[in-house]
């Protein structure tokens, strides 16, 4: 990254907009149309039934510690920073996506939430706090050590919620869209857990406008038998499944959220 990539000025009258104008053309999602904003996105992440469901799986979220990881353009992080917690980490490694949260931050007043620039994987080995809930959507099949993952999350909270897409054995040798991005069904053993995964390398990388992959080459899909005993295999056997997509265009994809019991 250049040290000075914005070398212009906003002459205009200082006001919100602006603040989400410094990335015009270059946002996905887009913010509720009720608060007078606009990015120009097309995704409605800000006002996604996903966290809806986990509200409502996970209960009051006042006063609670939150972890979310990788928040893109802060869409979730927006919508639970309205539940009133008293902190929400965010965690975001993509240097444009963490911008833009912060952009987010500052039009829509997020005072609870911190978002941090860097990698999740270096900061949850190590992690000694504990928080109320682990919000991980979108993350653990772009993950190249999902199991590594599924531990850590599990360790630094008693409640998780995952979004994410899953390997399905039938659909990825069937479906040409998904058979042509994976390997062959592989088979893994993590701290004694036997699971399988699909392995994909990425065709983009983050020097592309619109990636939203994970920081290594390549990421494991964990079936959703491998997702479900590993949460179990970590402590977490209170499950609530949620909406399951299994045609999703982009592959199986499904809701859990899991509690420690
Ligand atoms: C597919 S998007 C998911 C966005 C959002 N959480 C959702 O569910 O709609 C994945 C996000 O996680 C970020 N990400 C992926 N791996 C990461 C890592 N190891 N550390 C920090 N951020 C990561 C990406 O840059 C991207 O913003």
């Amino acid at each position: 990254m250049e040290t000075n990539e914005f070398r212009e000025f906003c002459r205009a009258r200082p006001d919100k907009q602006n603040i989400l104008d410094v990335f015009k053309g270059k946002w996905i999602c887009e913010v509720p149309v009720d608060s007078g904003l606009s990015t120009g996105g097309k995704v409605h992440a800000f006002e996604d039934f996903r966290i809806e469901w986990l509200m409502d799986a996970y209960g009051e979220a006042d006063g609670k510690s939150i972890l979310e990881l990788g928040p893109f353009e802060g869409g979730h992080a927006y919508m639970l920073s309205k539940l009133d917690p008293s902190l929400i980490i965010s965690i975001e490694a993509n240097v444009s996506c963490f911008l833009k949260c912060l952009c987010i931050k500052e039009a829509f007043d997020l005072g609870n939430v911190e978002f941090r620039l860097g990698d999740f994987n270096e900061y949850l080995p190590n992690c000694d706090r504990r928080f109320d809930l682990v919000v991980a959507s979108g993350v653990l099949y772009h993950s190249s050590d999902p199991m590594a993952l599924l531990e850590s999350v599990c360790r630094v909270s008693d409640n998780l919620f995952i979004w994410t897409h899953y390997a399905d054995p039938d659909r990825m040798q069937t479906n040409p869209n998904l058979k042509k991005k994976f390997g062959p069904l592989q088979g893994g053993s993590f701290r004694g857990l036997d699971y399988e995964f699909f392995e994909q390398t990425y065709q983009y990388g983050v020097t592309d406008e619109e990636f939203c992959g994970g920081t290594g080459k390549t990421s494991r899909w964990l079936t959703k038998d491998a997702i479900v005993s590993a949460l179990r295999h970590f402590g977490h056997k209170e499950l609530r499944y949620g909406p399951d997509d299994a045609n999703h265009p982009n592959g199986p994809s499904t809701c859990l959220f899991s509690r420690r019991s």
